[in-house]
């Protein structure tokens, strides 16, 4: 359980100016441990996995605008609504629907992500199957806006079902696979029914006056999770977004964007998440920020707690500024990717970073440039990256540490943020009390180290070969 002091911790270590802030508060209070063996198993071995990819891809692609959110009556900078998109709100509303007519990303191929992504040592995806427009990026038969619609020009294609594609892809490439789910949906007149206008992000009616209504949403919903967890092979991981859908009697009033949730919006997740378990056996839920059963580990957003945390954690870190693809957006170095997973695999989360697909359905050119550096580190570093844990201390000045799960190795990653990483000559840094070093390697250095130890603390000397180190030195040590 975090406490208040925890979780103002947390976001005092923003990465970036985020352009989701008031959705930034996404850690809940209150953890429960899961109770099913199955699950409790499949948690500890995707806290092995450390490094996913998080893929945010849907119609609002072809504007190269934030994803959904231009749809929601917020006046946010974030949601703000070109002019030549549409004069008015309804107008707008139209035009984006309409994406659907024109979506044709042919040049989707997701062995080409699923190859790149592995040999950067990704290890699991989650795709965003619908995201709050309502759009479905699978074949739902609960409603026809959808890829494949007909009205989709892109159902033509035999990829059509684009979320069957990436999940069968990345599953035969060894990814664990996980459905990023919203549970709000703009498109659908059971949440945002048509005789309102829409409010803010909410439900735009009371589910308590009109409850049939609202019956109606959760069916909905159930028969589309019901699809998702049961016509698309296995599944691991449930990511549901849209953390406003939730009882009432949930909601934080010390987190700013729950304040603004007035009305029930109670869609039943004991039913929704017995029936996945029955469709999953063992699937990981993320009721992402309503805490309880069905938040089976928490989603800090663009950001990295202060300090390893005791529960099961992920931080969705996007690679550019955006979630969603725009245009030249600006992407991070392979330096900051690099030490931005190693500072959270030595607080013991794991990394989900996002890169977003164009309308063209492939990713900037940038983008593999970034992974083919990151695979080149990865080809050295991976034994002190997965199946590791958090150490005390896990971080002292420039030094961030991991362990190996029987603890007998331990791991030092040095950082230099300031500048391109250089390594320096001599590195001095401690070691935990107790540890008694037998052997010590520099990661990708073939020469054997000089180091000395004087009691919790160590010297490594390097030589010219130093220059071979990029990013990070990662030193090995073994008792
Ligand atoms: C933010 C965005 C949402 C996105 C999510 C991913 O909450 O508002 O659109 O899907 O981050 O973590």
């Amino acid at each position: 359980m975090l406490s208040k002091k925890t979780k103002a911790l947390f976001f005092s270590s923003l990465l970036l100016s985020s352009a989701f802030f008031s959705q930034a508060h996404n850690v809940s209070e209150g953890y429960q441990k899961p109770t099913d063996p199955l699950v409790v198993q499949n948690l500890e071995n995707w806290q092995d996995l450390k490094f996913g990819l998080f893929m945010h891809w849907g119609t609002y692609s072809q504007w190269g605008i934030v994803e959904s959110w231009s749809l929601c009556p917020e006046d946010e900078s974030w949601t703000q609504r070109k002019p030549e998109h549409g004069k008015s709100y309804y107008e707008y509303v139209k035009n984006y629907e309409n994406l659907q007519t024109t979506f044709n990303p042919v040049q989707f191929n997701p062995e080409k992500w699923a190859e790149a992504a592995k040999k950067a040592g990704m290890k699991y995806v989650v795709f965003t199957t619908k995201h709050h427009d309502g759009f479905a990026m699978f074949d739902t038969q609960q409603s026809d806006y959808k890829i494949t619609s007909s009205k989709t020009p892109f159902s033509k294609n035999p990829k059509a079902d684009v979320t069957k594609e990436i999940f069968n892809t990345f599953r035969n490439s060894g990814f664990k696979i996980g459905a990023y789910f919203s549970k709000p949906d703009w498109h659908s007149n059971d949440y945002w029914w048509s005789y309102f206008p829409p409010k803010d992000r909410n439900v735009n009616y009371d589910p308590k006056k009109y409850p049939e209504r609202w019956n109606s949403f959760k069916n909905f919903t159930f028969n589309q999770l019901n699809e998702i967890t049961s016509n698309y092979g296995k599944i691991d991981i449930l990511w549901l977004d849209g953390g406003w859908v939730r009882p009432f009697n949930t909601i934080d009033p010390n987190v700013e964007w729950q304040r603004t949730i007035n009305v029930e919006q109670d869609i039943d997740m004991d039913k929704i998440g017995t029936m996945v378990r029955k469709n999953q056996p063992g699937i990981i839920v993320v009721d992402r920020t309503v805490p309880g059963k069905w938040e089976n580990y928490v989603t800090p957003e663009q950001a990295v707690p202060e300090k390893p945390l005791s529960i099961p954690w992920e931080s969705c870190i996007t690679m550019g500024d955006s979630f969603s693809y725009v245009p030249n957006d600006n992407y991070k170095s392979s330096q900051k990717i690099i030490e931005t997973l190693i500072k959270i695999i030595a607080r013991g989360g794991n990394y989900l970073m996002n890169i977003a697909p164009g309308p063209n359905g492939d990713y900037d050119p940038i983008v593999y440039e970034r992974l083919k550096e990151i695979s080149a580190w990865m080809d050295k570093n991976q034994s002190a990256v997965f199946a590791t844990r958090s150490i005390s201390p896990y971080h002292d000045g420039s030094f961030y540490y991991t362990k190996s799960k029987d603890g007998k190795t331990i791991n030092i990653f040095h950082l230099d943020e300031k500048v391109n990483y250089l390594a320096p000559s001599t590195l001095n840094f401690i070691i935990p009390e107790n540890f008694k070093p037998k052997s010590l390697k520099v990661l990708g250095l073939s020469h054997k180290i000089d180091w000395k130890q004087n009691g919790n603390s160590i010297e490594i000397n390097l030589r010219k070969e130093r220059n071979q180190l990029k990013y990070s030195t990662v030193i090995q040590i073994t008792q």
